[in-house]
């Protein structure tokens, strides 16, 4: 009876505890496997930034500042990211922080002239890494409520925009034999979100263009992967030799 007693007690105990670590994973367990980022990732390495004028994509442009990496950042508001690049330390920031201002709904022909920019600010190297962190705001309304305008909007910035840029980014990459892209997904991209199908919608539709692009990327790659990384992103990993990341 003790014995059971005991054993109720350790698979209780045990529950909890994944049920903490879940939450705390935000409902994603893959993430719990993830190490921190060593600095020697980042260190010197070219990452660009959308979504870098605010919020977590300005959070993030302050850690890899600190960890050494040579930022790109962009975001429609010029003034704002050069307010975000004055306030960033480390090897290369701020001097050498390139803004590129850049709206993901210009279409082809600016998001390439972006690429092109981006691929030739930091001589003899190019994107190491790509954060698509850029997204549409999400007003809160119902399945049904919907209107044609703002599904078109949520789609051109989350999907299109940055479908787009990874079409043309990533030749560039398969060049060079290594980069990688991180992409900002959500809880909404894994679940069920009461008040933001169409955000959902996006977020799903990103997981499906990502997933596919390593599947058909990764058989060149012996050890290349998409992994997922912390707060609720991708990366694909294109050098056999390159480690997961955590940021
Ligand atoms: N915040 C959260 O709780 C949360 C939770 C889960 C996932 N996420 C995801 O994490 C990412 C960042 O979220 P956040 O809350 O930090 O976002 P945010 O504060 O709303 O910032 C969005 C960023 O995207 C840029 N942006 C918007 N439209 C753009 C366009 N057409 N072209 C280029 N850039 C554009 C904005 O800059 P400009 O206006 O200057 O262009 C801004 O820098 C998003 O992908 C979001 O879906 C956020």
């Amino acid at each position: 009876m003790l014995t059971l007693f005991f054993i109720s007690l350790f698979l209780i105990l045990v529950l909890s505890a994944l049920l903490f670590k879940f939450a705390i994973s935000d409902g994603d367990f893959t993430l719990l496997s993830r190490r921190h980022v060593k600095r020697e990732e980042i260190e010197d390495k070219v990452v660009w930034i959308t979504g870098a004028s605010r919020g977590i994509g300005e959070i993030l442009a302050k850690q890899l500042a600190s960890l050494g990496a040579k930022l790109i950042l962009s975001a429609r508001n010029e003034t704002e990211l050069e307010r975000v690049r004055k306030q960033l330390t480390g090897k290369y920031a701020p001097e050498q922080v390139k803004i590129l201002p850049l709206d993901l709904t210009s279409g082809e022909v600016t998001l390439k002239e972006a690429v092109e920019k981006a691929e030739s600010f930091f001589p003899g190297v190019g994107v190491d890494y790509m954060i698509h962190n850029a997204a549409y705001e999400r007003p809160k309304i119902t399945a049904l409520d919907v209107t044609e305008e703002s599904l078109k909007a949520t789609f051109n910035v989350n999907v299109f925009g940055t479908i787009c840029l990874t079409r043309l980014l990533t030749p560039f990459m398969l060049r060079r034999g290594r980069g990688h892209f991180v992409v900002m997904s959500s809880a909404a991209g894994k679940t069920p979100a009461p008040g933001q199908a169409v955000y959902s919608a996006s977020k799903y539709a990103l997981n499906g263009y990502f997933h596919s692009l390593r599947s058909e990327e990764w058989k060149e790659w012996e050890g290349g992967n998409l992994k997922e990384i912390a707060i609720e992103s991708l990366v694909m990993h294109r050098s056999p030799t390159s480690q997961r990341v955590q940021l």
